[in-house]
């Protein structure tokens, strides 16, 4: 019964090596992240340029190491091979000839000039200059050929290599071109390879410079919002998609926190405006004080003070709370409110395109639409419900047939603690903030809600949230 838990348990040792790896492996970083540059720009341009060093290194060591190695080696052999059959005709020839042929046969055939001198002792070896490979190569091949003391000048002049044989009774003077003898012009390579790096370079630096500018643009704006301050008035979305689509994110988020304030703000100012006026009239009603029916009114009054004051507490509170996204399922939501219509004895027609499921707030989301059906079914007598969902968006249209709201109070409704019941049946329940909580939930959905004039007669409210 126990085996499976042993099989499934990773070995004890194992298992301890591999998390005190992991543990050095931080370790590692996190000081290497100490002396790393800070910030955005340094660090991106560090993983540009570290690579490219990293790459010319390996590359020119295994350039000069191997291919320029193996050339001059294939050069000085020529040469020595060359100088060693100079020495034989030397050699060959009798005593007391003047190696005119072999003086002009190797300037002609070799490109060498060729010098036989009286006999001398030969200088003492030259330095080497540091990664010279013409000198110790050279030297090698001669001497793998010619048994006679030599002494090699691969140094001296830059474009020729002076090379002395010595003889028993003179000594033989030779000048080879250098590129017979090693390759040349080495540098072009190297600085070819520096030359194309430091465009490159220059290319990511531009580069970088573009991608990087928005990011720190959207960080600007992001402190000073955060601060309260006054956005850069220049800033926009710019660069690179995700970082355009961060910016946009940004502004949305911006506008929408400061609707909030706003309306925030005057729906505090419509309270105390509203209590004042009550008050005023308490106090009317108070210096008057006497009859019965004063006192009903006076109650009357309390009683609508305190609808509105728990009206906003609710909505306050509702805005305070903070909910995280999750399903909401349509077809459940029709079936409640079908039993709710029938509850209320209303009419209700629903109908359902597309998936039923949606990524919202869902209590925020039911709240929303508790509302607007709330509304529907409290001013009309039949409802009609058409749901979309779209592959980017959710639309959500409510038909009633009710009296509907005139064009130019469709703005003014959504406004806190604004009734139109004044002139029309006057229905006491409410407080008026059924619209404005609506509209604060699809807004803060990143969506809106719109009225229209319906087919039934009655008001249109159309709810768009992206889903
Ligand atoms: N479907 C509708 N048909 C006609 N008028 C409407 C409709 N919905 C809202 N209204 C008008 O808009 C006003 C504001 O609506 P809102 O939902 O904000 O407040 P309320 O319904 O009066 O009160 P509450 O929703 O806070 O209980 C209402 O007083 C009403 O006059
Ligand atoms: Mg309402």
């Amino acid at each position: 019964m126990a085996s499976s838990d042993f099989d499934s348990a990773p070995p004890g040792g194992l298992w301890a090596a591999l998390s005190s790896v992991r543990a050095s492996w931080n370790r590692f970083w996190r000081r290497m992240s100490f002396y790393l540059p800070k910030r955005l720009y340094a660090r991106s341009l560090l993983i540009v340029v570290m690579p490219m060093i990293l790459l010319q290194s390996v590359v020119a060591y295994v350039y000069m190491d191997r291919y320029w190695r193996a050339v001059t080696e294939r050069l000085s052999a020529a040469t020595a091979r060359e100088l060693a059959a100079i020495v034989d005709l030397v050699e060959a020839e009798p005593a007391g000839s003047d190696y005119k042929d072999i003086i002009a046969i190797a300037n002609r055939r070799l490109e060498y000039n060729v010098y036989v001198l009286p006999h001398e002792p030969l200088p003492a070896p030259g330095g080497v200059p540091f990664f010279d490979v013409l000198n110790e190569t050279l030297h090698n091949e001669i001497a793998q050929r010619i048994s006679l003391p030599f002494w090699i000048d691969t140094v001296g002049n830059s474009r020729t290599v002076e090379m002395r044989v010595q003889f028993p009774d003179k000594v033989l003077q030779v000048f080879a071109p250098r590129k017979q003898a090693a390759p040349s012009n080495t540098h072009i390579f190297l600085v070819w390879m520096v030359g194309t790096s430091l465009v490159l370079l220059f290319i990511a630096i531009t580069f970088l410079r573009n991608q990087i500018r928005p990011i720190i643009a959207l960080t600007e704006a992001a402190e000073s919002f955060g601060r309260g301050r006054p956005a850069p008035p220049d800033f926009r979305p710019r660069g690179a998609e995700e970082v355009r689509r961060a910016g946009l994110a940004f502004i949305q988020m911006r506008e929408r926190i400061e609707r909030q304030m706003e309306q925030r703000t005057a729906m505090l100012s419509g309270v105390s405006h509203d209590l004042r006026t009550i008050l005023t009239r308490f106090r009317l009603q108070l210096a008057l004080v006497g009859s019965k029916s004063d006192r009903e009114a006076l109650n009357q009054d309390i009683d609508a003070m305190q609808s509105m004051l728990e009206g906003y507490l609710q909505f306050a509170r509702g805005e305070a709370e903070e909910e995280e996204s999750s399903i909401f399922d349509l077809e459940t939501y029709r079936d409640r409110i079908e039993e709710e219509a029938e509850l209320h004895g209303r009419k209700l027609e629903f109908s359902l395109k597309g998936d039923p499921l949606v990524k919202v707030r869902p209590q925020a989301f039911n709240r929303l639409l508790a509302n607007l059906v709330g509304n529907a079914f409290r001013y009309a007598k039949s409802v009609r419900m058409d749901v979309e969902h779209r592959p980017a968006m959710l639309i959500i249209t409510i038909d009633d047939d009710g009296p509907g709201i005139p064009p130019e109070q469709r703005e003014e409704v959504f406004k806190p603690f604004v009734r139109l019941e004044g002139g029309r049946n006057l229905d006491s329940s409410g407080t008026g903030l059924g619209l404005a909580i609506a509209r604060d939930v699809a807004r803060s959905h990143g969506g809106d809600i719109v009225l229209t004039d319906s087919p039934l007669g009655g008001l249109r409210v159309i709810v768009r949230v992206p889903a």
